[in-house]
């Protein structure tokens, strides 16, 4: 059993270009009672602290090992896994070979943002994944190559994001900066043109990120403390599909009248807020979180104007719960606007 579950966790490490290597897991099977430690066939040096698989030669293993400083990275590294130990520091000369590197995985460790080289990451031109999430950071690390798109740096202790961190990063699809201190991005997202998902959860966020990227589908806010939404916020994102605001400060005053009334919204939770009155949706949006707000009425024109064969509401999921409303709040003609809720929950 336990073969098999290290084996499917290897699979799940293994960058999919690789995977198409004859018998990619060979060395695992051989390598038994010979020594994980040894070089390649082609003499590739590996640092002792690490594995470096003879049949993977640009992949090195340096997780859950109890380092505290960074080991040496020979040139031909691309996919390096240093996450799950104790180190520090990211000095720039400990990064000076590492330029081939693709993904950079340093995720549960103790980087401290004064112990992180301003050139430590510069001169990975391919760095496509690079994960920093769950250690010390106080702010996002200088001159991040413009090459990545993936950027996790969620459960740090980052306050505060400036334009210079993120402005070259044109190709970042991915950026996680969930359970952090940051009470201020300014217009720093502006430049992330291909971002698609930005999670920014759990912060201390008073308002909705101005300038957000242009290609966003997926907007995380959740337990901030946001108590308003520019007018017209959603108006130079037209890709959004998902946005979460549960658990804020957000009062029907915060929320300008056509703020979330645009068609493409799939779905948008509101839930945990202060909210009075049912804000105006698209009759587009398909799922609506409402529960624990202060909701004292069932307004059916916040989801139909007019209803008639072909207008009305793409609601399926309502949820009031949690309100101060009823089942008897809902008047009977809300099943002509309403037909495609399957739960509506009060
Ligand atoms: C960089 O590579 C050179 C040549 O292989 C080697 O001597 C040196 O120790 C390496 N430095 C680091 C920090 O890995
Ligand atoms: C994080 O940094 C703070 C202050 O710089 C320090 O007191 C604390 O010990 C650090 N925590 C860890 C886990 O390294
Ligand atoms: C961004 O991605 C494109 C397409 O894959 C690539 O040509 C370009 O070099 C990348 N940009 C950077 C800065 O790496
Ligand atoms: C909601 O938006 C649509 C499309 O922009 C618009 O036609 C409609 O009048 C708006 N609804 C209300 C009640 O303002
Ligand atoms: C209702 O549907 C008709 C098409 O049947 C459309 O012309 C009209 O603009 C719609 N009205 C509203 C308020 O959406």
């Amino acid at each position: 059993m336990r073969g098999v579950a290290a084996l499917l966790l290897l699979v799940a490490l293994v960058p999919s270009c690789l995977s198409q290597e004859r018998d990619p897991f060979a060395w695992l099977y051989n390598s038994r009672g010979h020594g994980f430690l040894q070089a390649d066939s082609a003499g590739g040096e590996c640092p002792a602290e690490c594995d470096c698989p003879p049949t993977f030669p640009v992949a090195m293993y340096c997780d859950g090992r109890g380092l505290t400083v960074m080991p040496s990275i020979p040139a031909r590294m691309k996919y390096l896994y240093l996450q799950n130990n104790a180190i520090r520091a990211v000095p720039d000369s400990a990064m000076v070979n590492a330029t081939n590197l693709v993904w950079l995985l340093m995720q549960h460790n103790q980087l401290a943002s004064d112990a992180i080289g301003e050139q430590a990451f510069a001169k990975m031109q391919r760095l496509d994944r690079l994960y920093l999430h769950h250690n010390n950071l106080t702010r996002i690390p200088p001159n991040l190559p413009g090459s990545l798109r993936d950027l996790r740096l969620n459960h740090n202790r980052i306050e505060k994001v400036i334009p210079a961190e993120l402005d070259r990063m044109d190709n970042l699809t991915i950026l996680y900066l969930h359970d952090n201190v940051v009470t201020d991005v300014g217009t720093s997202l502006k430049a992330l043109k291909s971002l698609i998902l930005l999670d920014i959860s759990g912060n201390h966020l008073k308002t909705v990120p101005q300038a957000l990227p242009v290609e966003l589908h997926q907007l995380y806010l959740e337990s901030n403390s946001i108590d308003t939404v520019p007018e017209d916020f959603l108006a130079h994102v037209p890709q959004l599909q998902y946005i979460r605001m549960a658990h804020n400060q957000l009062t029907d005053k915060g929320i300008p009248h056509n703020a979330f009334n645009v068609t493409g919204l799939v779905e948008l939770d509101l839930s945990f807020n202060k909210l009075e009155r049912i804000p105006l949706v698209s009759t587009t949006l398909q799922h609506l979180y409402l529960q624990a707000n202060q909701i004292k009425e069932f307004t059916l024109g916040s989801f139909c104007n007019v209803v008639d064969v072909s207008n009305f509401s793409k609601l399926r999921t309502l949820r009031l719960d949690g309100n101060e409303i009823s089942r008897h709040d809902i008047p009977t003609e809300s099943s002509q606007c309403l037909r495609q809720a399957s739960t509506i929950e009060v």
